[in-house]
């Protein structure tokens, strides 16, 4: 019976969402001469982000935990004539990331936008993780994103300008296979820009969550998802939803359908799961091989 509710109710949810998308005319907000800094650039999804924001003209602080990588990117922008600086930090250590902090403010640079991207997936059922890879995966994917919020905010509330981006996931909407600590901390993710834009309702300060389903980065290595977006596509909607003050850029835009069907129509989506899951499974991350790295 609930299924059959669910039914009737969906086409009108879905035919809601796809008028938003079709009619929306936003305007778009200039991002140029701006300080942006990207945690986690030193390859994939946070790179990219890097480089399209240098090409827009900004001015990017690319962080990363590997010293090589970060170096690289930064160099790389440099040598093509835009502005950018390199920083080692390890997000998972708060005396780092407030050195972080303390270098970027003690150079007298003010952060208008900030990009919470580093990312870890262990890819393994919770019962088999050590109480180290659960805190260790916390404190990349949701900790470190608090630790700059906290200390990045206060100036931008004084200017009453800024916005913060945390790139979460679709993992933080829809459930995904062996990644119960990696959708807490994407759920988490979400709802922390959620709690902040209500608490800064009346100031300038905007907040973008980006959901990406599976990009094509050294994150997903061994797995083959249904479908792959390019780290290029993913980050130019990305900027486009940042400058539109989006809450939410879920990409691929379809997606938004299955977001309505999940709060609308559970079951439904439940049942629609279950199919999926007799197919195959996807969830082979190898990329980072984090389980290696922290025991
Ligand atoms: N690739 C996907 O399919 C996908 C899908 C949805 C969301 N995401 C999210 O996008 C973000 C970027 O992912 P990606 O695919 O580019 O991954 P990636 O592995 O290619 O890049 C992640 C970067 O984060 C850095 N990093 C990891 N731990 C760190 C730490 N402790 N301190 C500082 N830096 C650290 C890594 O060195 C790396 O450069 C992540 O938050 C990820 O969860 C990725």
């Amino acid at each position: 019976m609930p299924f059959l509710l669910d039914l009737i109710k969906l086409p009108f949810l879905c035919l809601l969402e796809v008028f938003y998308f079709v009619f929306r005319c936003r305007p778009k907000k200039e991002i140029k001469g701006q300080h942006i800094l990207i945690t986690g650039a030193g390859q994939g999804i946070g790179a990219e982000f890097a480089r399209q924001f240098a090409d827009m003209g900004n001015i990017v602080h690319c962080v990363d935990i590997e010293e090589k990588l970060v170096n690289i990117v930064v160099e790389d922008l440099k040598s093509t004539g835009h502005k950018a600086y390199s920083y080692t930090c390890d997000l998972t250590k708060h005396e780092q990331v407030q050195k972080l902090y303390d270098d970027v403010a003690g150079a007298g640079f003010v952060i208008n936008v900030l990009i919470n991207n580093a990312g870890v997936a262990f890819a393994r059922p919770l019962h088999e993780m050590t109480l180290t890879q659960i805190q260790h995966a916390m404190n990349v994917n949701i900790v470190s994103n608090l630790w700059l919020i906290k200390l990045f905010i206060p100036k931008m509330l004084e200017l009453n300008e800024g916005h913060i981006v945390n790139i979460a996931s679709l993992a933080g909407i829809f459930p995904l296979k062996h990644n119960t600590d990696y959708c807490a901390a994407k759920a988490g993710s979400i709802h922390a820009l959620s709690q902040l834009r209500s608490d800064h309702i009346h100031t300038n300060l905007k907040f973008t969550a980006v959901c990406p389903f599976f990009v094509n980065t050294k994150m997903i290595t061994g797995i083959k998802p249904p479908m792959t977006v390019s780290p290029e596509d993913l980050v130019t909607k990305a900027i486009r939803g940042i400058r539109e003050d989006q809450e939410m850029v879920i990409v691929p835009n379809f997606f938004r359908v299955i977001k309505v069907i999940k709060d609308i129509a559970p079951s439904l989506l439940r049942s629609m799961a279950k199919n999926a899951r007799s197919r195959g499974d996807i969830n082979k991350f190898v990329g980072q091989r984090m389980s290696e790295k922290v025991q």
